[in-house]
């Protein structure tokens, strides 16, 4: 028996531009990549070219039977310097956005995935004065492609990119799951939610929200208190942010416990991904519980989950338990709007293309794209053919 998914369910995939689009050369994190001596093991580079090559991969998503696409316009190829916006750029991304309402799919647009004009870092980043403007002015040059399109995430995962910010300039790579992390700089966090608040100015008429890493903290060891605290500044303060927004997107994969100490290390008899992080399914439905319980009655979109696997039936096996999770949260009430599973593509991983997170595998040489069977089978699930749970 299938189990139901509320009516207008969206399923889809998600990917970022960095990730799969190649040569992002403007953007802080390709000047990262490719500087002499990078801390980081490999660079971007073409990534899967889906900047020549979206036309495929929508394809892809609809041939599999799903209705919607997440994916995000880059600030750096907009504006690549300063006040200088492209339009042949805008132009490009007005394609795809039609690419997708004339393949019936519901663009899910994310307007900054991680990376910024290398211009914005250089001239401080978000902590400089002029930084949130900054971002404002970009998210009106885009106002004018974004005809027909209903969802936009403006920042995606706040709380990671404030973590990450430290980790970059410590020049370490963080292999650990981003819950384990140094707390957020603050400035950078209050500037980032200024930025997110000027981006839903702008955004009257849309449904606009932002984007969590959702890191299911647990208290071990009678350690609530210290939990609590450790998951206010990295993620809790952002979900409450988002009290007012039209929506809030739902990222999750993994769990993080919390002792007396902090963050404790996932243990060694505990399955694990290729990240290394802890196989845990049971992720998707906590957090999404999690995140209604602090921003009661925002409806939600889960706008990331999935699994870094070279064992594409471990991937059903973990989306499965996932889907199971998220259908109990949604029969007890909670508003879910859609599932976009990460990623449609095996692309970069922020310095590594090692963690394979796609429904697709990408030649890394010709960029020929191969549907794996766990595609197949998400397909058939969103679209029905398939029983659920099964
Ligand atoms: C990010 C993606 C990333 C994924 C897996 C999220 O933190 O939004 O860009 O690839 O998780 O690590």
């Amino acid at each position: 028996m299938r189990t139901s998914f509320p009516d207008g369910f969206l399923w889809g995939a998600a990917t970022s531009a960095h990730q799969t689009e190649g040569n992002n050369v403007a953007s802080d994190f390709w000047a990262l990549e490719n500087r002499p001596g990078s801390f980081l093991p490999q660079r971007s580079g073409d990534a899967c070219d889906s900047y020549h090559r979206w036309r495929e991969d929508l394809d892809i998503v609809r041939g599999l039977g799903l209705n919607a696409y997440r994916f995000s316009i880059e600030w750096a190829r907009v504006e690549p310097v300063e006040g200088h916006v492209s339009r042949a750029e805008l132009a490009h991304y007005r394609r795809l956005i039609e690419g997708c309402l004339e393949r019936g799919l519901t663009p899910v647009v994310t307007l900054h995935h991680f990376t910024s004009p290398l211009w914005f870092q250089k001239a401080g980043g978000w902590k400089a004065p002029g930084a949130v403007e900054g971002f404002r002015r970009y998210v009106r040059a885009v106002l004018p492609i974004l005809d027909g399109v209903e969802w936009v995430c403006t920042i995606n995962e706040p709380n990671m990119l404030a973590m990450m910010a430290a980790a970059v300039k410590a020049e370490k790579r963080e292999e650990n799951v981003a819950g384990a992390m140094p707390p957020p700089d603050r400035a950078i966090a209050d500037a980032l939610t200024a930025a997110h608040r000027a981006a839903r100015e702008e955004l009257a008429g849309f449904r606009s929200g932002w984007t969590i890493a959702n890191q299911n903290f647990e208290a071990v060891g009678g350690a609530d208190a210290e939990c609590e605290e450790w998951a206010w500044s990295r993620e809790d303060r952002f979900l409450d942010a988002a009290a007012s927004d039209d929506f809030i997107g739902v990222q999750a994969y993994t769990r993080v416990r919390i002792g007396r100490d902090g963050a404790l290390p996932v243990p060694d008899d505990a399955r694990r991904t290729v990240t290394g992080w802890e196989f845990y399914p049971e992720a998707l439905g906590n957090a999404v519980r999690h995140t209604a319980s602090r921003v009661p009655g925002v409806p939600i979109l889960v706008t990331e989950n999935g699994i870094a696997t070279a064992d594409d039936a471990e991937r059903v096996e973990y989306t499965r338990g996932a889907l199971a999770g998220l259908h109990e949260a949604i029969k007890d009430g909670i508003d879910v709007r859609g599932y976009l599973h990460w990623s449609l593509l095996d692309n970069y991983e922020w310095g590594s293309y090692e963690p394979t997170f796609g429904l697709v595998a990408v030649d890394r040489t010709t960029f020929a794209r191969t549907v794996k069977p766990s595609a197949r089978w998400f397909g058939d699930v969103a679209s029905g053919r398939a029983a659920y749970p099964s």
